[in-house]
């Protein structure tokens, strides 16, 4: 692919943007400044530096996020700022959108991607993607309630119950549940379902994902082995 449809197909801007950083001087490979934009250059494993920051080529984007609390994954946000404003501008540009969401006050793992199948493969239902959470609740967790989850509880909107695919007490008043579905407020509405109320919440994994020890809450990273 031409170095110029390279950065413009990574989000870096309209391709007159792109010959711009181009004749800039601010694009690199492997140290040395690449000037001609017309340049034909094989994509896979490739990992330009632009702007002095290096920039590894995925024809799809997957990154993940460690959602801070205070930030909304809509993208028309009415009350915090979105969590689009702690990504760099070539993801936003590119489209980069939230996988199912995170409430404003919950915390943790978010990913986000351009590929619309990816989002329908990770969020649908038939799918059972298994999603942790960590939940620290009000009052004390008994067995009752973590047996209630598990069996299944109705929400108001829908007759069917939801389970929890696992669910363990951790302390005196929190649990980890385990979902496979992503309805609006699933975690707050099935430990109100069983008397209880969510005063903390936080998505450790998603899928195979965890967040990397070293990311910190509001950075975010590729996804190891993400090669689309
Ligand atoms: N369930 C909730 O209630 N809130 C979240 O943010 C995620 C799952």
């Amino acid at each position: 692919m031409k170095l110029e449809q390279i950065l413009f197909s990574q989000g870096f801007g309209t391709r007159r943007v792109c010959a711009g950083l181009i004749d800039a001087g601010l694009v690199k490979h492997a140290g040395q400044v690449l000037d001609d934009p017309g340049l034909d250059l094989p994509t896979e494993g490739l990992v330009l530096e632009v702007e002095g920051r290096p920039w590894p080529f995925h024809a799809e984007a997957l990154v993940m996020l460690y959602k801070p609390a205070g930030y909304e994954c809509s993208q028309k946000p009415r009350h915090h700022p979105s969590v689009m404003t702690l990504l760099p501008a070539p993801l936003r540009h590119r489209g980069v959108q939230p996988v199912g969401r995170l409430d404003e006050d919950t915390t943790g793992l978010l990913l986000l991607t351009d590929s619309g199948s990816l989002i329908h493969r990770l969020t649908s239902p038939r799918h059972h993607v298994p999603k942790v959470y960590e939940v620290g609740c009000k009052h004390p967790v008994d067995a009752n309630q973590t047996e209630r989850l598990l069996a299944g509880v109705v929400l108001d909107d829908d007759p069917a119950p939801v389970r929890a695919a696992a669910c363990e007490a951790i302390g005196e008043s929190g649990l980890r549940l385990t979902l496979t579905e992503g309805k609006y407020h699933q975690v707050k509405r099935m430990v109100a379902a069983v008397g209880n109320r969510v005063e903390s919440l936080h998505r450790s994994r998603f899928g195979s994902l965890v967040l990397p020890a070293d990311l910190a809450p509001g950075q975010w990273c590729w996804v190891p082995g993400w090669s689309g």
